[in-house]
């Protein structure tokens, strides 16, 4: 060793400051060096489920239907339903065309199907959250599910792993759903941004407004009964209400598509919250409890 042991602490300390708290391999790696140029990340959805081995790798957003052939060929599951028939045996994956971009328009404007929206995503170039981010966090679970979770963004390891809430708050929101005999199976879960902020800071009003489009696509194409909207910025940018989010949890509210097709949301407090104010889980168990009682009610 060359160099005194301060300096390395100081280099950690400056990535950390810079958002850098988790390395994506175990060697170096020298980006002034020329590499082979790096191939675009799309593949079609099925062959994403048969290369993925990462947790959730059962979920159905590896073969993700179109929605026509959802509503067509499939039974709509129970929102409350513990399991699902796998929907890699039941669809055949359609054959993909990328969506078409007009110049001047949002990316997520023509996108027809779920598969073409999450091509989408992973080639924008309106914000620079995708730059840093490993990768594009599209969704989980059963994208034919009544039940559709609306995070704000991917963490550390939502972004090494490529799946929404699979780190500590995801665990919780499996203990919080699982009250009330929900699974990933069950329900389709995704954010409000699909790229990890750096150090997980809070996205700006810019990095909200240009996501906004694609979660609004997202939620037309997925076509749910009901959101949950889970923490202050789901709510304040889907529902646009002022007020606070302790204020508004446990009702059953409206979202309005860009349609003009009305959908039951409901906000609830954000797992994350959860964990740095226990005190407060109490609330969520009451919220689960109007969800089960709001589906049995609306025969979901
Ligand atoms: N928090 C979120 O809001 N979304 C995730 O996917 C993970 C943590």
């Amino acid at each position: 060793m060359t160099e005194p042991l301060h300096n390395y602490a100081q280099i950690l300390d400056w990535y950390r400051t810079c958002g850098v708290d988790a390395a994506l391999s175990d060697v170096p790696r020298d980006h002034y060096v020329a590499t082979a140029p790096v191939k675009l990340s799309f593949k079609p959805m099925a062959m994403q489920a048969a290369s993925n081995t990462e947790p959730h790798k059962e979920s159905a957003i590896g073969t993700m239907p179109s929605q026509s052939n959802v509503s067509q060929s499939a039974p709509t599951p129970s929102v409350l339903a513990t399991s699902s028939p796998s929907l890699a045996t039941t669809f055949k994956m359609p054959d993909f065309t990328p969506p078409v971009v007009t110049a001047g328009d949002h990316p997520a404007l023509n996108c027809e199907t779920l598969e073409q929206l999450r091509y989408a995503m992973e080639n924008a170039t309106g914000c620079d959250l995708i730059k840093a981010a490993t990768h594009t966090v599209f969704a989980d679970g059963n994208p034919a599910a009544d039940v559709m979770l609306i995070g704000e963004a991917p963490g550390a390891d939502e972004d090494r792993l490529g799946q929404p809430f699979v780190g500590q708050s995801g665990q919780l929101l499996d203990t919080i759903l699982a009250t009330i005999g929900i699974d990933r199976s069950s329900i389709y879960i995704s954010n409000i941004i699909p790229w990890r902020p750096p150090g997980n800071r809070p996205p700006t009003v810019a990095e909200v407004a240009y996501c906004l489009p694609f979660i609004q696509r997202h939620i037309e194409l997925v076509q749910p009964k009901i959101l949950i909207l889970l923490g202050g910025v789901a709510v304040k940018t889907l529902l646009n209400r002022g007020d606070g989010i302790l204020k508004l949890r446990g009702q059953i509210l409206e979202y309005t598509t860009k349609s003009g097709a009305t959908i039951a949301a409901m906000p609830t407090l954000h797992p994350s919250y959860i964990m740095r104010s226990p005190s407060q889980k109490a609330l969520v168990w009451k919220d689960m409890l109007t969800l089960k009682a709001w589906s049995v009610l609306n025969n979901k």
